[in-house]
């Protein structure tokens, strides 16, 4: 059995306490399922300015390009806001993402049956969702040049420029396409090519890549703003959506919000493959750290939990096992476990952010 190397970063907020939960579900796979891992841990953002004034210290970087998958729990707090823009905590990850050149980032949207009465949407417009969010994740308007504030005349003007290489276009694409085939085969691509070139030109490279390598899969186009329309109207058309870096951001959190929790979804980002096989890759929950609930056990670690079964998915070639979690987390929560975030029905009593990892756990030992 193949040693697996990983390198943890919880990172702030509620970062650390969802991260133990993971470590007892790691600890479970390696007592149960015979897996090894080497796992590290590290700092990021708030917690490595406070320790080496840098929101992500040289050495992490490289050990973060060292290891088959990193697992990064939560960035930034309101004790960092007043810091300049280069040490913010959320640069620590930025530049985890652009060094380690994580272009395509992977945001499931599901809803887990049990849950569907937290949605804003009527439940059957959500319940049995299943899509996937693609988001270009290091280039486009988050990191194009010229940026910057200048003075011209008597005001001050803001710059930042969408920019998109067709490679960079094309490599996205072929990683969403290849996703499709491992699912119901359907990609959506959305931009703004009504407005934008780079619009123009990310709808002609997916096309031609469409055409060249996956004419197997279905293909559609909209634009972005219908896109969104879309999502909130009848989110059940779409497998999986492909998209650029800005509006990957902002119809990701739309999607994750039809689920009902932002505690609930987590992320893959996913670069070239290394020397091994194994594409460079950052795991993730999209929630954010919460300071208001921070040390107060009232954290949903689902997220994270979810984020480390998509490392076993995509990184360790665990599917099955990938599989197993995900269904242990959907038999705890038809059994009515709930943490603070999912709370609204009557007489539940919340759990802990640890007695739902020890529900987890058990819900896995039940498995075997
Ligand atoms: C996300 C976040 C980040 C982003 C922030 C924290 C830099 O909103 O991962 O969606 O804008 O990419
Ligand atoms: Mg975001």
């Amino acid at each position: 059995m193949a040693k697996f190397s990983l390198l943890i970063l919880p990172g702030d907020g509620i970062g650390p306490e969802v991260m133990v939960e993971v470590r007892k579900i790691i600890d479970w796979f390696m007592s149960n399922r015979g897996l090894d891992f080497d796992v590290t841990e590290d700092l990021v953002g708030g917690a490595a300015y406070d320790a080496h004034g840098t929101p992500l210290h040289d050495d992490t970087m490289v050990k973060a390009l060292d290891v088959d998958a990193v697992l990064l729990g939560a960035v930034g707090g309101p004790k960092y806001d007043d810091l300049d823009f280069s040490r913010k905590p959320e640069r620590g990850l930025l530049r985890l993402r652009k060094e380690m050149d994580l272009y395509s980032n992977l945001r499931p949207a599901q809803c887990f049956d049990a849950l569907a009465d937290f949605s804003s949407l009527k439940p059957e417009v959500v319940s049995g969702l299943d899509i996937m969010i693609v988001r270009e994740l290091t280039s486009g308007i988050y990191f194009g040049e010229p940026r910057g504030i200048i003075t011209e005349g008597n005001e001050r003007v803001g710059i930042n420029t969408q920019r998109y290489t067709e490679s960079e276009i094309e490599r996205v694409a072929r990683s969403a396409f290849e996703l499709a085939r491992r699912r119901d085969n359907r990609v959506c691509s959305m931009e703004k090519a009504n407005v934008m070139e780079s619009g123009v030109l990310w709808r002609e490279t997916v096309d031609k890549i469409h055409q060249a390598e996956y004419s197997d899969v279905e293909l559609s186009h909209m634009y972005a703003d219908a896109g969104a329309m879309q999502l909130c109207r009848w989110p059940k058309q779409f497998d999986v959506i492909v998209t650029d870096n800005l509006f990957g951001d902002i119809l990701s959190d739309t999607a994750a919000m039809l689920t009902g929790s932002l505690g609930m979804l987590p992320s893959a980002s996913l670069g070239a493959p290394m020397e091994n096989g194994r594409p460079k890759a950052l795991y993730e929950p999209v929630h954010g750290s919460a300071p208001d609930i921070t040390g107060q056990g009232k954290a949903n670690p689902i997220a994270c939990i979810l984020s480390f079964a998509m490392a076993l998915r995509y990184s360790f070639d665990e599917g099955a096992e990938a599989d197993r979690l995900e269904q242990s987390i959907e038999n705890v929560l038809s059994k009515g476990a709930r943490t603070h975030d999912l709370l609204g029905e009557e007489g539940i009593t919340p759990l802990s952010t640890s007695k739902m990892g020890d529900a987890i756990v058990d819900a896995l030992t039940e498995s075997l």
